[in-house]
């Protein structure tokens, strides 16, 4: 995660790790290069679409999370508690846009470049132990996906704890954590208008349906493979 510097005036440094002179740090986030090209991911995804979620979506959520965190490093030096907890929301519907915008641009990849290829190895055995096939499970995500109201995610996660796959939804920015501490997202489906209206209009199985052909396997099976191997 890409991170910049602000440094700001403060008088109540407490913590190591954030003394400077007197001065204290407050890391905060860039936006995060695609690793393909707007255009890559057609036609499944168009490049207009892709631009503007990343270029200028996913842009606002890392600018004003940038700025409620300059904002909390304000009110927390102030001591304002109802500045602090009024920044809360804020910083949780920027901060987990960021979080799941930087996991979604890494589910999806280019066809020429494995997007599309079926899971294989241990995460393949997993889905189909708990699931029975692939294709029951990605029409598990799509009918979840389909029937969300409003804006949200859907997400193929992993259960650290026990082991398990399982299908989630989360509302508006919502991380997947969430949901459980232990849940470690292997793929999240945005399903915000904003990432198929364009292209799409109103049809959103349609949408579902197509990003499959550019999902990134290879990235979730690293992902699994990596907790459970
Ligand atoms: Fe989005």
């Amino acid at each position: 995660m890409a991170l910049r510097r602000i440094l700001c005036n403060s008088k109540i440094l407490t913590s190591a790790n954030f003394n400077c002179g007197n001065s204290r740090s407050v890391q905060t986030l860039s936006l995060p290069d695609l690793p393909y090209d707007y255009g890559a991911l057609e036609p499944a995804i168009s490049g207009e679409i892709m631009r503007l979620h990343h270029q200028k979506h996913h842009q606002a959520y890392v600018t004003n999370y940038n700025k409620a965190l300059e904002q909390l490093d304000s009110a927390i030096s102030k001591a304002d508690a109802s500045a602090v907890v009024k920044l809360q929301s804020t910083i949780k519907f920027n901060g987990g846009g960021h979080i799941n915008h930087s996991i979604f641009w890494k589910n999806l990849a280019p066809v020429n470049e494995g997007g599309g290829d079926p899971p294989k190895g241990s995460l393949s055995n997993a889905i189909e132990k708990q699931f029975g096939s692939l294709e029951v499970l990605v029409q598990k995500i799509n009918s979840e996906g389909a029937a969300l109201q409003g804006s949200g995610w859907v997400w193929l996660a992993l259960d650290k704890e026990f082991k398990r796959l399982l299908v989630e939804t989360t509302a508006n920015q919502d991380p997947i954590v969430t949901k459980g501490s232990a849940l470690l997202p292997l793929l999240g489906v945005d399903v915000w208008e904003h990432a198929y209206y364009l292209q799409y209009k109103n049809v959103k199985p349609d949408y579902l349906k197509n990003i499959w052909k550019v999902m990134n396997w290879n990235y979730a099976t690293q992902v699994y493979e990596k907790e459970c191997i």
